[in-house]
């Protein structure tokens, strides 16, 4: 049976970012944000190029089916702006979880991103029974390998030439971050 997720329960917030589980009104804003290459060149394949209002659409209600939710709508001072998940691992990984994330282009460098993965992984470990989160950033990808640092992730190794992505191959970075440390 599918439960309703209340608004306010899975509300998590700083003051100025907030995240907040989906709606099926966020699937045009959604479509927009992903809309872009320059997000598309970070992310795995899985996540489409063009981004279109049905894949959001299929997004939205795949995540809400998950409760406790596993993904969540950023709002930066009450509008919508990226999406955050910590998608919990199976079989001899469930302690795990893996982080993703992206921001729209207009929000990036303001700092917003370490304050939505600070309440994310805040939530995962009080909330989810985890006890690391983990994650892959392409060697080009600086700003997503400082996002991690500056929340405390340990970059642990790097899986040379384990990534092609639009023709290009290149290194994966792998951080994580452990409950004790968070
Ligand atoms: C990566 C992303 C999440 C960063 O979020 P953000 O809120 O803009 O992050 P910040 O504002 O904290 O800036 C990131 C840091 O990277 C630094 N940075 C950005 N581009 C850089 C570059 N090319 N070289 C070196 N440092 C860079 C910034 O100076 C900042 O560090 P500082 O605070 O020490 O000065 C955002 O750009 C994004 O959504 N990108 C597309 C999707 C993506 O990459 N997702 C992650 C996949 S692993």
């Amino acid at each position: 049976m599918k439960s309703e997720i209340s608004p306010d329960r899975y509300r998590l917030t700083d003051g100025e970012v907030t995240l907040r589980p989906f709606v099926p009104g966020d699937k045009r804003r959604l479509a927009e944000l992903g809309n872009n290459v320059n997000i598309f060149r970070n992310l795995r394949d899985g996540f489409p190029h063009p981004y279109t209002v049905a894949d959001a659409e299929r997004f939205i209600a795949m995540v809400m089916e998950h409760v406790p939710p596993h993904a969540f709508a950023i709002e930066f001072q009450g509008e919508y702006v990226g999406n955050i998940g910590i998608h919990p691992k199976g079989d001899i990984y469930r302690l795990g979880a893996e982080i993703g994330y992206f921001l729209g282009e207009p929000w990036w460098h303001k700092g917003i991103m370490p304050r939505a993965v600070r309440l994310a992984c805040a939530y995962a470990f009080r909330e989810l029974g985890i006890i690391r989160i983990d994650t892959g950033v392409f060697d080009y990808n600086v700003a997503s390998q400082r996002v991690l640092e500056k929340c405390g992730f340990v970059k642990e190794g790097i899986f040379r030439k384990s990534v092609i992505k639009m023709g290009q191959i290149c290194d994966e970075v792998r951080y994580a971050l452990l409950k004790e440390n968070g």
